[in-house]
């Protein structure tokens, strides 16, 4: 048999486990963490970017999807055979002046990773865990989740015909990412605790690998979602922005962002590492506390209520792996108010992209470095919209039929005639 290109590690203690292995943690108790021979896959890959270039030219699965046109980078000892994919990515980099205004910023791009098939960056980590579920023979997959990860799972796993159940903290997440895991089918469970408490009990459920869990502490969904940062550079002609701004919950994204322009600087594919802003909101915020304090201690809290119920967690599963992924590319993580997310989403929202709220943490974040010197005016910035508003309608007719924002755009309601839309239009009078 040909011998594997990639192994589990743990992060702490460096034991390693093969990758067919069911688990998810080390036997000392930290994460594990999918690693690469990039040495050999290098060797055995020598034009790697001519390869994904030729695959732009195919409209055929699976190198046609923005996960697996990466195959090699993203899971290089699965067998094609084994993809589940709808397909996902291939996300636009946007760019919009009205935004750049907005930030005082001179070259800002937005990853609109909620025009994936369940419209979040999700999709990308899905693809590649249920794939390797279905490579393992899982016979039932689970997840805790605020929302996005439970409508991707279920959406794959229907795919892929495989039983799924989701765990949900009861009433904390929106009506359609509610309905989503409802329509594809998945056992869905509302728990009456918060998020944390939700991944609490489906680290148990799953603890000995008979119902596999595809949170991202599943470091196989770390892989797929690795892809963002690949595209991003593949988009940008194989270099990268100054700075990535992305915003944090569970903290998995940052660290699969981090994993991946740190394989791609070592693979040659880029030739300078940008650097990382991670961002939360303030009523959820233990990295941003944890990195205010120079990272001297994990803080874990009692997440409270924010329009960015997404990232409405207080004790990130994939923490150390965020910590490391800021201190090796001289990051930096703020918080944000949801006021500030507020008008930052009405901002992005107005200029023709539809964001969810938590994507406008990290809008609203760059905002704030920017005021605050920390990103120039000059350097180019990346901005991953890790959702989609669409997803999200109740928070953003909250904010436009409400009193307090300053981009407020309400509907009028009106006489059904004539005269009265001139009236309303301004058109009257002259
Ligand atoms: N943005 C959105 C829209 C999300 O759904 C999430 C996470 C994040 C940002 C943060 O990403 O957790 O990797 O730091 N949602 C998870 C879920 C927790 O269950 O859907 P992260």
């Amino acid at each position: 048999m040909k011998q594997p290109l990639s192994f589990l590690q743990c992060i702490a203690c460096d034991r390693r486990y093969e990758a067919t292995e069911r688990r998810f943690r080390c036997d000392c108790g930290d994460l594990l963490a999918v690693q690469h021979d990039l040495e050999r896959l290098a060797a055995a890959h020598p034009d790697l970017r001519g390869t994904f270039e030729r695959r732009l030219a195919t409209m055929a699965p699976p190198h046609a999807s923005g996960v697996w046109r990466y195959h090699e980078l993203v899971l290089p000892d699965l067998p094609a055979r084994q993809i589940v994919s709808l397909p996902e990515g291939n996300t636009p980099l946007y760019r919009r002046s009205a935004v750049e205004r907005f930030l005082d910023l001179d070259q800002v791009y937005i990853k609109h990773e909620g025009e994936n098939p369940t419209l979040s960056f999700k999709d990308r980590g899905m693809t590649a865990g249920v794939s390797w579920a279905r490579h393992l023979g899982a016979r039932l997959v689970a997840c805790a989740s605020t929302g996005d990860t439970s409508a991707a799972m279920a959406c794959y796993a229907a795919a892929a015909e495989l039983p799924a159940a989701v765990l949900l903290p009861h009433d904390k997440v929106s009506v359609e990412q509610l309905a989503q895991p409802i329509c594809y089918g998945a056992r869905v469970l509302a728990l009456q605790t918060d998020f944390d408490g939700c991944m609490a009990v489906v680290k148990e459920l799953t603890a000995d690998g008979s119902v596999y869990l595809l949170n991202s502490m599943n470091p196989f969904r770390i892989e797929g979602q690795k892809s963002i940062g690949i595209e991003v550079a593949h988009q940008l002609g194989w270099t990268v922005p100054d700075w990535f701004v992305i915003p944090v919950g569970n903290a998995g994204n940052i660290s699969a962002l981090g994993k991946a322009l740190l394989e791609l600087h070592q693979l040659g594919l880029i030739d300078r590492l940008p650097r990382l802003a991670g961002v939360q909101a303030r009523a959820a915020d233990p990295l941003y506390r944890s990195y205010s304090e120079g990272f001297a201690r994990r803080v874990r809290l009692t997440a409270g209520p924010t329009v960015a119920s997404a990232i409405r967690i207080g004790d990130p599963v994939s923490f150390d792996k965020a910590r490391a992924a800021v201190q090796r590319l001289d990051g930096v993580v703020t918080e944000v108010t949801d006021a500030d997310a507020l008008e930052a989403m009405a901002a992005v929202d107005a200029a023709g992209l539809h964001i969810c709220p938590n994507s406008a943490v990290a809008v609203a974040g760059a905002g704030r470095l920017r005021r605050e010197g920390v990103i120039a005016r000059s350097e180019r910035v990346v901005i991953i919209a890790t959702a989609h508003g669409g997803k999200f309608s109740r928070a953003a007719l909250d904010y436009h039929l409400g009193d307090a924002g300053d981009r407020r755009n309400p509907p009028l309601t009106i006489e059904p005639t004539l005269e009265a839309v001139r009236d309303a239009l301004g058109l009257t009078g002259s």
